[in-house]
């Protein structure tokens, strides 16, 4: 079945909802058993099956059902936010006197998560270069539980040789997790690459509508699934229903909004590269990115998140270019049908190599906008940058 099928309708089952197109939202907490037999039955598959709210209902189910069919794992696991999939993932697959080696280019609160929570459970993590391909192997050591990928990387968008990494990690006897947000399972397939464990943040593309916190864990194998669903259940956070619901909703278009962030992103992506305020677009899909050619061979596309560094102008001209934009809202995040832009200098942060950009850095999110309309706002913002210097 090819993906866009797939997409439509993985995870749908009418038949048991009256003929209903999409799954009911089943607002549980309470579950209750017509026998005591049927309970202590219950207590022998603990996180199957509907049981208590928390562990998972039937709308849970579907949307987990339907990412797995696309991510191409064993099974998956909803969780509250993309955040709580990266350290439900995490806390399930270490422990006191591992060690977790974290690309350099991560998303920053995991980066914290790593430096505050996993530090305080014993759990040391190293930052290495995200260009380091099968050089990872000089970095393993006998207690590298995790490698933790994600391509491209957050703000600075290299690219990472996932399958060089993957059999280096493997041969070290280490699991390779990965952060796949950014190009969903539509654009790159985490398992045949050589991953493990792919995590969606879902409030991101999969929700699709900035209006929902959710993630997902998709595991390659069963044991893999039980540690971390346990894990994730144990912890007593569980995605709401109605988030679970809009998961689902959104996914149905997953492929149609992708394809259009995709155009709509290179188009500016290409404009921006001609402009003589720009040093450098940060976006692997561009031919002359050094990430294009893994991003060739291992993605079948790019969605609109992009980086820009600028040549050097004061603050006060980026303000003046940022403030004045129409289309793109300032915001934290991407994913949702809006453009949103944000700046990044001095947000970056590194350990394993420093990241220099020569000039102030943004970051834009690409949205279904008329990709004209954009461009004449970016042009209109040029001009206040050059005003805001004279
Ligand atoms: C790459 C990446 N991963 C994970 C997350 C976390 O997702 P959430 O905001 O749903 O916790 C984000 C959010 O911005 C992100 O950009």
């Amino acid at each position: 079945m090819k993906k866009d099928t797939r997409i439509v309708h993985a995870g749908r089952h009418p038949e048991q909802h009256f003929g209903a197109v999409n799954p009911p939202v089943y607002h549980v907490s309470t579950v209750t058993y017509p026998t005591v037999g049927a309970m202590r039955d219950g207590e022998k598959r603990p996180y199957d099956g509907l049981r208590y709210g928390r562990y998972g209902t039937p709308t849970s189910f579907a949307l987990e059902e339907a990412v797995c069919a696309l991510e191409g794992g064993y099974r998956s696991i909803s969780t509250a936010s993309g955040l709580a999939a990266i350290t439900g993932t995490l806390t399930a697959l270490l422990k006191a006197g591992d060690h977790v080696l974290m690309v350099d280019s991560v998303y920053y609160p995991t980066r914290r998560f790593c430096n505050e929570q996993l530090k305080r459970f014993g759990v040391e993590t190293t930052y290495y270069d995200p260009l380091v391909g099968a050089g990872i192997t000089d970095l393993l050591r006998p207690e590298t539980r995790v490698v933790f990928v994600e391509a491209p990387g957050s703000l600075t968008f290299e690219m990472q040789d996932i399958p060089a990494i993957a059999d280096a990690a493997h041969a070290g006897g280490a699991l390779v997790v990965m952060d796949n947000t950014w190009a969903t399972p539509l654009f790159f397939q985490p398992f045949t690459k050589g991953v493990d464990v792919s995590i969606q943040a879902a409030t991101k593309f999969i929700v699709g509508h900035s209006d929902a916190m959710l993630g997902t864990i998709t595991c390659a194998s069963e044991a893999l699934w039980k540690d971390i669903k346990a894990s994730v259940a144990q912890s007593g956070v569980c995605a709401g229903a109605e988030e679970v619901y809009l998961g689902l909703r959104g996914l149905r278009t997953l492929g149609v909004r992708l394809r259009q962030h995709q155009t709509n992103g290179l188009v500016l992506a290409n404009w921006l590269k001609a402009r003589p305020e720009v040093s450098r677009v940060l976006h692997p899909a561009l031919p002359d990115d050094p990430g294009h050619t893994i991003w060739r061979r291992d993605f079948t596309g790019a969605c609109g998140l992009f980086g820009v560094e600028l040549i050097p102008c004061p603050d006060a001209a980026v303000d003046a270019f940022l403030d004045g934009l129409e289309h793109f809202a300032l915001g934290y995040s991407w994913g949702g049908f809006e453009s949103l832009i944000i700046p990044t200098s001095g947000t970056i942060s590194r350990t394993a190599k420093p990241w220099q950009p020569t000039g102030p850095t943004l970051r834009i999110h690409t949205g279904l906008e008329d990709p004209e309309d954009l461009v004449a706002d970016l042009d209109a913002g040029f001009t206040r940058l050059a005003k805001a210097q004279l």
